[in-house]
């Protein structure tokens, strides 16, 4: 595969991913056109084709710096996730006061100060709307998992092997939510067991933390028969669980693994390129939106990103 093949497959990628636009930082429009082979505006010259195997050394032969992309400093590579999991010491990798939210669309984003960022649970309009839900009177992540277990809210429960009500620390500061149980996770009733499982455990060793530090659970907490998208009334119908955890819980910072997660607890349509790299609220806890482990195993170069995005909810944690 050519420079232009992987160009055009990066690029492919990024629209299925949803996204509309794509910010090639440090590159200009000149840049790009010549990259692409087009006639450039001062000399009508056509670039020479790139010869490279990597888009990003095509990229960098046109004159641009494709990896200059604003990133929170650390100097520890992606690759850790697959292989080290811990992480470098923090003094050194991330500034103590303040971290820079990088964006595609915004690369001049803001320095965002962490203090400024509240912590614990704020109860909103639409917390008090669940009030007359029966979730919202469990008393205890015990008693929301036994009510799981019986729950016929929708039909999930006909087909599901076991319940995945959630699993880990009930007292945790660090909250991560999934999309919905797959087949490995329905045969043990626990979330993130399989291969995608295997590797979210490696990225919260990568921030220093074990499975039994942070609580796990899903927007679904019954298996979608093969996997197939959860349907709204699914998701409405298992929210309260949700809400009713999160207010157990009361996390500092929350992590919504994948575009399911995110546009659902962030109640949006907005892609995961936009929603990630920021800071949001859910019910005014701090969420972080990363890639699903699962996407990383289809596409490692969003480790990367996912790196970075762990980091910043580590560095909420740590404020
Ligand atoms: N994917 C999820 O979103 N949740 C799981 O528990 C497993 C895979």
């Amino acid at each position: 595969m050519d420079a232009n093949d992987a160009l055009r497959r990066y690029l492919e990628q990024r629209r299925e991913l949803g996204e509309s636009e794509l910010v090639l930082d440090s590159l200009s429009v000149e840049e790009a056109m010549k990259l692409l082979g087009a006639a450039t505006g001062g000399s009508k010259k056509s670039a020479k084709a790139p010869t490279s195997t990597d888009w990003r050394a095509a990229v960098r032969a046109a004159g641009g710096a494709p990896e200059a992309r604003p990133s929170l400093g650390t100097s520890v590579p992606p690759e850790v996730l697959e292989e080290v999991p811990t992480l470098a010491p923090r003094a050194a990798a991330v500034p103590a006061t303040a971290v820079h939210v990088p964006s595609t669309q915004t690369p001049s984003a803001p320095m965002v100060a962490l203090k400024d960022v509240p912590t614990g649970l704020i109860v909103s309009g639409a917390s008090r709307a669940l009030a007359d839900d029966i979730a919202a009177k469990l008393a205890s992540i015990e008693e929301i998992a036994a009510t799981v277990a019986k729950c016929t809210r929708c039909p999930l429960y006909a087909t599901a092997k076991n319940p995945v009500p959630g699993t880990g620390n009930p007292n945790a500061d660090f909250m991560i939510v999934g999309e919905a149980p797959g087949a490995n996770e329905d045969e043990q009733g626990v979330p993130f067991v399989g291969q995608a499982g295997q590797l979210l455990t490696k990225i919260i060793g990568a921030i220093n933390l074990t499975r039994d530090d942070v609580f796990i659970v899903n927007v679904l907490k019954h298996r979608p028969p093969g996997n197939r998208n959860p349907l709204p009334e699914e998701v409405q119908a298992c929210s309260p669980y949700l809400v009713r955890q999160i207010e157990l819980i009361r996390p500092k910072v929350i992590l919504a693994l994948g575009t399911f997660a995110a546009q659902t607890l962030l109640e949006t349509k907005n892609t995961i390129g936009k929603l990630r790299g920021q800071i949001h609220r859910y019910y005014g806890v701090p969420l972080i939106v990363t890639y699903h482990p699962a996407a990383l195993l289809r596409n490692p170069a969003w480790k990367r990103p996912t790196w970075e995005d762990v980091q910043l909810a580590r560095r909420i944690l740590d404020q």
